[in-house]
């Protein structure tokens, strides 16, 4: 079974569009400051772009997927192929490991603006050891040296107090990702002080009850890079703390 995607993501993807809908209106923002000039998307985790819009993907001259579902093609195209094709965009749908076979898969592409889309902080659920999806991550952050990339993942996630239908939106949030935490910070599971204090803020804004799952992908940007903190209710009493940046090449 596929824990971060197939028939269950499809479902409560198309049935929570009314909820999602926020949540997908600051995910555009963040995607309208993308760098300019790119013709080429390589679209990782894409599923069938549930959270993005045609006229977004349509600005690309060609747009390559990338999912181990075998639904996602075809419903990718189901949803936004009309349009690309209306744009002129060529969108090429392709089914497989693309974080196993990066180094391949950025080869291929070697153009294109890379976009892993809601994929990064599902690692530790296709690799429960949480070591080994680290290292993972690490290990893809590595790999992207040299290229235009940009991530939106859960970084976050976990019950609030107060459901969503009886709140507000929560507004995007922006910081500037800290220096990587020295090895002792990291073993005291310690954050830097301004990094700190807007977690504290946009935690409480999320109205968090309890303990929160750690998606692991807090070392994910390199610091320095304008980091987007997104609001994700993904259901009326859990709530998902999505990340987003675009990373220049270093
Ligand atoms: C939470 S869904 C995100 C869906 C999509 N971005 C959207 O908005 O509809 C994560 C997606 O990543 C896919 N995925 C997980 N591991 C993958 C991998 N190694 N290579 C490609 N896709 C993967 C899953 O099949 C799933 O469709």
């Amino acid at each position: 079974m596929n824990p971060s995607g197939g028939l269950r993501w499809h479902w409560k993807a198309w049935r929570s569009q009314g909820l999602w809908e926020p949540t997908c209106q600051d995910i555009a923002t963040w995607l309208a400051e993308k760098p300019a000039q790119r013709s080429e998307l390589l679209l990782i985790g894409a599923s069938a772009g549930w959270m993005m819009s045609s006229a977004w993907l349509a600005g690309f001259r060609k747009v390559t997927t990338y999912d181990i579902d075998p639904l996602a093609g075809p419903l990718f195209r189901w949803r936004h192929g009309k349009s690309l094709s209306a744009s002129g965009t060529e969108l090429l749908c392709e089914r497989g490991d693309a974080l196993n076979q990066l180094g391949e898969v950025l080869q291929a592409h070697r153009q294109a603006l890379v976009l892993f889309d809601n994929v990064l902080g599902q690692i530790r659920f296709h690799h429960p050891d949480v070591d080994e999806a680290s290292h993972r991550i690490a290990s893809i952050r590595r790999r992207l040296r040299g290229r235009h990339w940009g991530s939106i993942h859960d970084a976050y996630s976990g019950p609030v107090r107060t459901p969503v239908s009886r709140r507000a939106h929560t507004p995007m949030m922006r910081s500037v990702q800290p220096p990587y935490p020295t090895a002792s910070a990291r073993k005291r599971d310690q954050q830097d002080a301004p990094q700190r204090a807007a977690f504290a803020a946009f935690g409480s804004q999320l109205d968090a009850d309890g303990a929160w799952l750690d998606h692991l992908t807090g070392d994910l940007f390199p610091p320095g890079t304008q980091v987007s903190h997104i609001a994700w209710p993904h259901l009326d009493d859990y709530c998902h703390w999505l990340q987003a940046a675009w990373v220049e090449p270093q």
